[in-house]
């Protein structure tokens, strides 16, 4: 019976061979175990081989194109219904009005601007600038018999700033927003490096965001400002906050992005009208391992929103704050404001140090969503010789004064659209499925349900050796097994009939 059993498992396992390589969808192998002549068969089997190798080769090609990340760009224009307009941030070029100074004023400030040397003794660089039309301040310049005031009623440098810089109410001259007429209440005002300056459309104090619904030079910001030169701070030395110019620094951000005017802005000069047509363009990163963007959120107690401004702000500030135990009036935070002596001493200098030498300690990367203006330039003169009589007129200064101070700013949208430009993963799993099935495809004939066909043969195979081994056969088994083989034949159904033979063999054996 043993011998007997071994035959018909045999047999059986050929049976099984056969049905599948038969009905395979993987051809190939039909070809090479079933019939024809031995060359014949040999040559499929290389060919066969080939195919395989081929897929192989390509398979792991495309799988190791996938684990490379790549990503591409896409530039396309959005027609948009409306925009948000920026906000817009000006900042004059000079720091602060020498000639609202008290007493007190340049007693605390004097030394960080340079006027004073050791012992309250005035620079003879300083005592030469102040000529007239400066002689009334040089006259407070005597601190021979000044009793100081206490430290603590000393102004502050925010203080200082804040009373002794340009007034928005004194530079606007003319401020116009799609037609409407604004004036100093629609700004805010926001401390930079440039000391005290303001921001058109900053979104803050509940104030709801301006949006254009056209492009256009009339729909956008029209400002006339007057930079007022005379009053710029006299240059008698080269300090940190000397400035030879004169104008203003603008900058045109999003409302999510703090201004960071003294590196980004662009400046205006006086004796022009400006136009700047912008262009909104959005740009749109990936994170690693495609980009390099940073897609985690902002570890920082003063900016809500990730952006490389907020960023280096966030930095200089720790810098500073970790340097000389205060921080600067443009900084966030709750650290006490360097005094001007801490300015000239500590703040300044490392700021400088930071921005312009150290590589290292602010290192910011790009946000993974970011929004910039491109901006176009163009200039004409103001005044005009024709209107030259007249704005002095209007205004009650001089020609002179007018040439040398007015300024005009349009800044308007090109057209109501934005171009983004967006990063975007090359190639996905779906990308390397479809692949791969290709090529099985092309190569070897081969689809998922081959795969399944595999794994349902290895399936039979198990399970006939497994059966062979643990099930006891009776003649009666036999004799069954034989008639049902001989009917399944001649049906063509024997992988169906085999099973419920196989159930019938094991409810045998448990009875
Ligand atoms: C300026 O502010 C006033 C009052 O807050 C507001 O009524 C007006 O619409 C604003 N103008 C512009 C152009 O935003
Ligand atoms: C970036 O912008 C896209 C589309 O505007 C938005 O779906 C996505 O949530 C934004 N991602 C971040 C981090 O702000
Ligand atoms: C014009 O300015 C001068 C001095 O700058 C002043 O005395 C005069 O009152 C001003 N006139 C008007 C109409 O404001």
């Amino acid at each position: 019976w043993r011998q007997m059993k071994g035959e018909e498992e045999e047999d059986e396992q050929k049976r099984a061979n056969q049905l599948f390589l038969k009905h395979t969808t993987l051809h190939g192998l039909r070809h090479i175990f079933l019939g024809g002549s031995y060359p014949r068969r040999v040559a499929w089997l290389l060919a066969f081989l080939a195919a395989l190798a081929l897929l192989f080769t390509w398979s792991s090609n495309r799988v190791r194109y996938l684990l490379s990340s790549p990503a591409y760009t896409k530039a396309h224009m959005v027609y948009a219904k409306r925009l948000v307009f920026p906000a817009v941030t000006i900042c004059n070029q000079n720091l602060l009005l020498p000639r609202r100074m008290k007493k007190t004023d340049i007693f605390s400030a004097g030394r960080w601007l340079g006027l004073f040397g050791r012992n309250w003794q005035i620079t003879p660089a300083a005592r030469d600038a102040l000529t007239p039309p400066w002689s009334p301040l040089s006259r407070i310049l005597d601190f021979d018999h000044f009793l100081p005031p206490p430290r603590e009623s000393q102004p502050s440098m925010r203080q200082l700033l804040d009373r002794l810089g340009h007034q928005l109410e004194e530079m606007l001259l003319f401020c116009r927003y799609q037609g409407e007429l604004c004036g100093p209440r629609n700004f805010s005002t926001i401390f930079t490096r440039y000391g005290k300056c303001y921001t058109f459309n900053s979104g803050q104090d509940g104030r709801p965001l301006l949006v254009t619904m056209k492009g256009g030079m009339g729909n956008g910001l029209e400002l006339m400002l007057d930079i007022q030169q005379d009053e710029y701070l006299p240059v008698w030395g080269e300090t940190d906050e000397t400035s030879f110019e004169a104008g203003i620094k603008v900058q045109i951000h999003t409302q999510d992005e703090p201004p960071f005017i003294d590196q980004l802005g662009f400046g205006v000069a006086p004796g022009f009208q400006t136009f700047v047509s912008c262009q909104e363009q959005r740009l749109m990163y990936l994170p690693p391992p495609w980009g390099d963007c940073k897609a985690t959120p902002m570890d920082s107690d003063f900016f809500s929103t990730y952006s490389i401004t907020a960023c280096r702000i966030d930095c200089e500030t720790r810098y500073l704050v970790e340097n000389c135990n205060c921080r600067m009036v443009h900084m966030p935070g709750d650290a006490p404001y360097c005094t001007p002596e801490q300015y000239k001493e500590c703040a300044d200098p490392a700021l400088d140090f930071l921005v312009e030498r150290d590589n290292d300690y602010c290192v910011c990367e790009t946000p993974c969503n970011l929004t910039r203006y491109g901006k176009e330039m163009s200039f004409v003169k103001i005044p005009s010789k024709a209107s030259a009589k007249y704005l002095a007129k209007k205004f009650n200064k001089t020609e002179q004064y007018i040439a040398d101070n007015i300024l005009v700013l349009d800044i308007f949208f090109e057209a109501l659209n934005y171009e983004t430009i967006e990063q975007k993963k090359a190639y996905e799993l779906a990308g390397l499925l479809g692949d791969i099935g290709g090529q099985m495809g092309l190569f070897i004939g081969a689809s998922i349900l081959t795969v399944l066909e595999l794994f349902d043969y290895l399936y039979e195979v198990k399970k006939n050796l497994f059966y062979s081994k643990a099930v006891y056969f009776s003649p009666t088994d036999n004799l069954v097994k034989h008639s049902e083989h001989l009917s399944a034949g001649l049906l063509g159904r024997r992988v169906v009939l085999k099973h419920t033979y196989l159930l019938r063999q094991i409810i045998c054996a448990e009875v």
